[in-house]
């Protein structure tokens, strides 16, 4: 079943559980990047849904970073998120702190642009216009394999999010950076 929980109660969700802006960037970041790849992908209809797991995929890592993913189920059904979207979002620790596979398009997309939009960002920050709209793919390329460069962003991670989604590297970076455009022309979390 389909989640009835909407964008704006998502985002009332997570900031009971994130106050910290960095979290509130990455968030709104996702949770756009997904509403992008739900369009392109063809699942068009689903994008709010898309939207709201992007929202929601880290509700848990600010108070309970050690639990992450672990926590979030008790604290999603807590605020009466369907089954459906809690699977998707525990998903995206698989291999990390859980064994739950992703599995559907939207959940494969998750696992891989989650760390990936986190280098991307980090890859446009060092930019004279700190924006991602003249961004290549070939320059975040080079920093994919600088491992020195935004070291937290797991690129051990995004390969396999690549992989399970049977999509080459350049291709994958390729659309996130186009979705980051979306999200840089459309956010609203400063
Ligand atoms: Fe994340």
């Amino acid at each position: 079943m389909r989640t009835t929980v909407s964008l704006p109660a998502a985002w009332e969700i997570f900031k009971r559980y994130n106050s910290d802006a960095f979290h509130l960037q990455h968030a709104e970041t996702v949770s756009l990047v997904m509403r992008w790849f739900a369009v392109d992908q063809g699942f068009g209809e689903e994008s709010d849904y898309w939207a709201v797991v992007g929202l929601l995929h880290d509700v848990d890592f600010e108070l309970y970073p050690r639990e992450h993913c672990l926590k979030a189920p008790e604290l999603l059904r807590a605020n009466g998120v369907s089954e459906d979207v809690i699977r998707a979002v525990v998903s995206h620790g698989y291999g990390i702190t859980v064994d739950v596979t992703p599995e559907s398009q939207m959940e494969k997309i998750l696992y891989a642009v989650d760390e990936l939009t986190g280098l991307i960002w980090a890859a446009a920050l060092i930019r004279p216009s700190k924006s991602v709209l003249d961004l290549e793919t070939k320059s975040v390329k080079k920093k994919y394999k600088t491992p020195a460069f935004a070291a937290g962003c797991s690129r051990e991670v995004i390969a396999k999010g690549a992989a399970m989604l049977g999509w080459d590297l350049d291709f994958l970076i390729d659309k996130t950076i186009l979705a980051m455009r979306y999200w840089e022309n459309n956010r609203e979390v400063a």
